[in-house]
């Protein structure tokens, strides 16, 4: 079995333009990443997959798309500028801080081995002194910004933590415009910013990421069986991409735990190569938002039902992190393995989430009437599954590899037979075995989605 390493992946990322360091040539910016072009498809494919799935196929589900910045009162109402915080300490020595669930703890011990409790040491992974106390502060993570030519605290705001404010402050537009009966639900894909204290592990703990979230309100008393519903619905989701069920770990988080907002949260943990953490969590949000944000605005935010008269629905939340999902994919995907003697790498990914579904190549660049013959098969092929590629360079193993090594599922070769008969051969990723296909059948055996 392949042992997947991050080097590999961050390496494999890099080389073959998936993903980037953001702001590289000034040497970097912790915690912000950038797409190259296969990481960009990539990207798109799997939010595509995704906004088909909760959005497209069903009739209970309403998609906004809400600016990433909004008014401080909203942050406020929802609770994040008073608790959307982490844990602090600062290294007395060289003053680099750290979260402080991150640190390592000397614990001075009584004679019989006891920790005494408050008497917590901590050693400074920068510069390696030995810190005497565990003094906590609370950091928030929301990156404050100024909205007009004014710097003061009535033009402060935030680029938003998570994409869910933006739904919230949305549910009476979409009771107004379309009526929905409940349950419902309202789904958005876009950025969400925090100024994480410890960016770390490639694109997993990033400062500016994607998330897709749904907010789906029901009744109060529908709460565990919508729960229910989402925790199998989630999981689908995750293998249709590729990541299945069994690599998927539950993890009921306690109440000390869970956000200020939930009564009820699932994190479903994914073993990374740098430990089993969060991959995508489910959580029960309760009347809480919306609650906060009648009382904070003054705008009536329930839900009128005949017989039942108005109330607040509750709210179940899927919340995906595009990046840690792309993590887990490229690292299901990631191979090893020897292919006619020789050692390769290569991404066996989903076809439905890979950036290239084919490649077309002619079997030799110097033959124009091969190389005219590939031209318009790829020109063809091109016109309803875009994500194709053109690729004439060096021998046909190379471009083999090339092709392997970026998880393009089949490789199309164009060769003299082709100009007889109209047939390529068609060369699986996976397994290298070849076939001859008709041209007229190919478009069907590469369309995936
Ligand atoms: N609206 C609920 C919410 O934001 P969360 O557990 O804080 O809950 C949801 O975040 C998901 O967003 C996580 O499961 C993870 O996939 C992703 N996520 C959170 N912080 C992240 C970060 N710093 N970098 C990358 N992804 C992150």
């Amino acid at each position: 079995m392949t042992e997947v390493t991050m080097e590999k992946i961050v390496s494999l990322a890099k080389r073959r333009g998936f993903i980037y360091p953001g702001s590289e040539i000034y040497g970097g910016l912790s915690g912000f990443w950038d797409y190259g072009p296969l990481g960009l498809e990539l990207k798109n494919n799997i939010k595509n997959l995704w906004w088909r799935m909760f959005v497209q196929e069903r009739d209970d589900m309403y998609g906004v798309d809400a600016a990433i910045i909004m008014q401080k009162k909203a942050w406020e109402a929802s609770g994040h500028v008073a608790g959307f915080s982490d844990p602090v300490v600062e290294c007395k020595k060289c003053k680099r801080r750290f979260r402080a669930d991150h640190v390592s703890i000397k614990y001075q011990k009584n004679e019989l081995g006891k920790i005494l409790a408050g008497k917590e040491k901590w050693v400074c992974e920068n510069c390696g002194a030995d810190n005497e106390k565990f003094e906590v502060r609370q950091f928030n993570m929301m990156f404050k910004t100024y909205v007009g030519p004014t710097e003061d605290e009535s033009s402060t705001s935030y680029l938003r933590p998570e994409t869910a404010g933006g739904i919230f402050v949305n549910f009476k537009n979409i009771i107004d415009s379309f009526h929905p009966k409940l349950p419902f639900g309202m789904a958005q894909i876009g950025k969400a910013f925090r100024n994480e204290i410890a960016p770390r592990d490639f694109v997993f703990r990033a400062r500016e990421f994607e998330q897709m979230e749904i907010e789906y309100f029901v009744r109060e008393k529908e709460w565990k069986e919508s729960f229910e519903i989402w925790r199998e619905q989630s999981l689908g989701f995750l293998k249709s991409i590729g990541v299945e069920k069994s690599s998927i770990h539950e993890l009921e988080v306690s109440p000390e735990d869970r956000a200020h907002y939930s009564k009820r949260t699932i994190d479903f943990e994914f073993d990374f190569p740098f430990g089993r953490k969060e991959l995508f969590g489910l959580a029960y949000r309760t009347d809480f938002d919306l609650s906060r944000h009648e009382a904070s605005s003054g705008v009536e935010l329930k839900y009128l039902e005949e017989g039942e008269g108005k109330f607040i629905p509750h709210v179940i939340e899927p919340s995906f992190g595009v990046e840690r999902i792309i993590l887990a994919v490229l690292q299901t995907a990631y191979t090893e393995d020897t292919l006619g003697k020789e050692a390769r790498t290569y991404l066996k990914f989903n076809p439905a989430v890979a950036p290239v579904k084919a490649a077309v190549f002619p079997l030799l660049k110097n033959k124009p009437e091969l190389v005219a013959k590939a031209r318009e098969v790829y020109t063809s092929l091109k016109k309803n599954v875009p994500q194709i590629m053109w690729d004439d360079n060096g021998n046909i193993g190379k471009r083999y590899r090339r092709q392997d090594e970026i998880g393009t599922p089949v490789c199309i070769t164009i060769d003299f037979q082709t100009l007889e008969d109209d047939t390529v051969t068609v060369r699986d990723r996976d397994t290298g075995k070849q076939e001859r296909v008709s041209v007229s059948e190919l478009e069907q055996q590469i369309k995936v989605n």
